[in-house]
């Protein structure tokens, strides 16, 4: 294979040339009023997706919950919260996506159902239930107790939840505990047991494929084939009683015969609207090495489609267990080298990649990646837009990161965060400070939030100028940005430089030079350049130069010689110098 190989071998899908929208129902549209997004206001909006130019829509959790987790703890697959709407709003939408030729995913959660799901309610109702191992159920384990002498009782496990504290709960009613990677309400699933796994396919798949929808974004796919029989992670935290098990739970001995079975059995017999195939994303956390993805994607394997890989989002991240909000500070080459570890994945092998930098779990990519400040706002939203669009791969953009959605101001207080996961770092980072334990850990996590929190990316969407940014005429269950009035989607549509006219131009861009931009090998240039980010992507004679600054200092422009200018991000392109986080792309027949 040359240096530069082109992926000329890599099968035509449409899945790889589509571009993906993620809508977070509760901060999208509200209809009504109540303060909370629904499904009725997600469908008033789909002539706006349509607009963009976008290819399919991920709807995040729309089923009946609890809301401990905002819908990633189900409590019912087959019907809707009640407060977002009803099924026949969600066959409604289904139906205006195919109708303006869009399609739709849902999220597949089943690694867990909530705690208020009735076959958790039964599993819990006695050791003798015949659900009872749908889930997973360990007896106490006993040891001297060194404070108050005699025996006291400790979980099966020392390991870490993902949202602080122990995987395990102790359940008073039949004297044994139950397992949870997340929330003590989102009880993990059994996949050895084969009537649990049936139950899920019919009631979490085919339930919402026999609707018509087009495929599914796989949440936490790599989880559901758990190490057994349990045992304790070796102690690595010694400040904490909990420990990080990831060995034992995730890329499981199971997972990969789960995954395919789910493909034989269910989505193997439906096609997509329109009769091509369809579609699946898996969310694979934890998993960093290219070997350990491409048993997931490979497309002989059949397994997924492509797959969330994290090494990007965990940019400015410290460890994922416990210190996850312990920001870390990062330099370009080390994004750089991300980019291109999986640019370069896809070049010799068979499996495929997908392009993102924000999501419902991440703040956002202006503040994390450019210069959230006023006047350097747009210009970063731009030259960050740019630099998805002429990369290789299947490409996610989340609602609002189209119109240059902001972080909460950091001036919001710690009350703003609705988070369960922000609500329990924080928690324990008090714990810790005021133990004196780790006393400067309260700061750190607060600071570590104020980038990185989740809520970010769940504040109200920003539609117009007028009272919480049009999102809804009652009090948002989040509170709408300071700068809606600023940052809005109905001011952007107006004018022609905006980033919202941006994002459109870019996604006709990356369809008609679709070779270079999503089949064309990566080559990255001047790797050490800590305000530069320069790459070229080669197809067949075909090559595009992308030249990004990520700094609010103009840069020298080098390498373009013979090319010819195709995009910048500012009106008049300087000769030799990259202006304050400008984007350009020359190309080279
Ligand atoms: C995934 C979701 C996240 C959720 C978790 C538990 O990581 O993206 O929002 O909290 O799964 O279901
Ligand atoms: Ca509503």
């Amino acid at each position: 294979m040359s240096p530069h190989a082109t992926n000329l071998y890599h099968k035509r899908e449409w899945w790889k040339e589509a571009t993906f929208y993620q809508i977070y129902p509760a901060s999208f549209k509200d209809s009504n009023g109540d303060g909370l997004g629904d499904l009725p206001g997600i469908l008033s909006k789909i002539p706006y997706l349509a607009s963009l130019g976008v290819d399919v829509v991920w709807i995040s959790p729309m089923f009946d919950s609890p809301q401990k987790d905002m819908g990633y703890d189900i409590s019912n697959y087959e019907d809707v919260y009640a407060p977002y709407g009803t099924i026949s709003d969600m066959e409604a939408i289904i139906s205006s996506c195919h109708a303006h030729n869009l399609k739709i995913i849902l999220d597949l959660v089943v690694n867990h159902t909530s705690d208020q799901h009735a076959w958790f309610k039964e599993s819990r109702s006695s050791r003798s239930n015949p659900k009872r191992d749908w889930y997973f159920w360990e007896p106490a384990r006993w040891v001297d107790d060194d404070v108050e002498g005699g025996k006291k009782r400790i979980p099966p496990t020392n390991w870490r939840s993902y949202f602080a504290g122990g995987t395990w709960t102790w359940d008073e009613g039949t004297e044994e505990y139950y397992l949870h990677l997340y929330d003590s309400s989102q009880p993990d699933l059994n996949w050895e047991t084969e009537d649990c796994r049936k139950a899920i396919y019919d009631s979490a798949m085919r339930f919402w494929l026999d609707k018509g929808i087009d495929g599914f974004r796989v949440d936490t796919v790599n989880k559901y084939s758990k190490v057994l029989p349990f045992r304790d992670a070796p102690i690595t935290d010694p400040k904490s009683e909990w420990q990080p098990a990831a060995e034992n739970w995730c890329n499981g001995p199971r997972i990969h015969e789960f995954i395919r079975e789910m493909n034989e059995e269910v989505l193997s017999k439906y096609t997509a609207f329109d009769g091509l195939p369809l579609v699946t994303v898996g969310e694979l956390s934890l998993t960093p090495e290219p070997e350990g993805v491409l048993r997931y994607v490979s497309a002989k394997e059949r397994e997924l489609d492509m797959v969330f890989q994290f090494d990007l989002t965990h940019l400015g991240q410290g460890d994922g267990f416990g210190g996850k909000y312990d920001f870390v500070p990062w330099k370009l080459p080390e994004l750089k080298r991300i980019v291109e570890k999986w640019q370069c994945f896809i070049e010799s092998t068979d499996g495929w990649t997908t392009v993102f930098n924000e999501n419902h779990d991440n703040g956002r990519s202006i503040d994390r990646f450019g210069n959230g400040a006023p006047e350097w706002r747009e210009k970063s939203a731009k030259m960050l837009a740019l630099w998805l669009a002429a990369l290789a791969g299947t490409l996610f953009l989340y609602q609002g990161q189209e119109i240059g959605m902001l972080n909460a101001p950091e001036e919001w207080g710690i009350e703003e965060y609705k988070d369960v996961e922000s609500m329990n770092h924080h928690r324990e980072a008090v714990q810790l400070s005021e133990s004196g334990v780790d006393s400067t850990r309260k700061e750190r996590v607060v600071k570590g939030l104020q980038l990185m929190a989740r809520d970010h990316a769940r504040l109200p969407f920003q539609w117009n100028g007028s009272v919480n940014g049009g999102f809804s005429t009652g009090k948002p269950w989040m509170r709408a940005h300071d700068l809606y009035k600023e940052i809005n989607a109905e001011s952007q549509k107006k004018e022609a430089d905006s980033v919202l006219s941006w994002y459109k131009q870019l996604l006709r861009l990356r369809e008609e030079h679709k070779d270079v931009f999503i089949y064309g090998a990566f080559e990255l240039l001047d790797p050490e350049n800590v305000s530069t980010f320069v790459f070229r992507k080669h197809y067949g004679d075909k090559t595009a130069l992308v030249a990004l600054n990520f700094t609010s200092e103009p840069q020298p422009a080098r390498g373009m010689d013979y090319m010819t200018l195709l995009i910048s991000s500012y009106a008049k392109a300087k000769e030799g110098v990259l202006q304050p986080y400008e984007g350009r792309v020359y190309i080279k027949y």
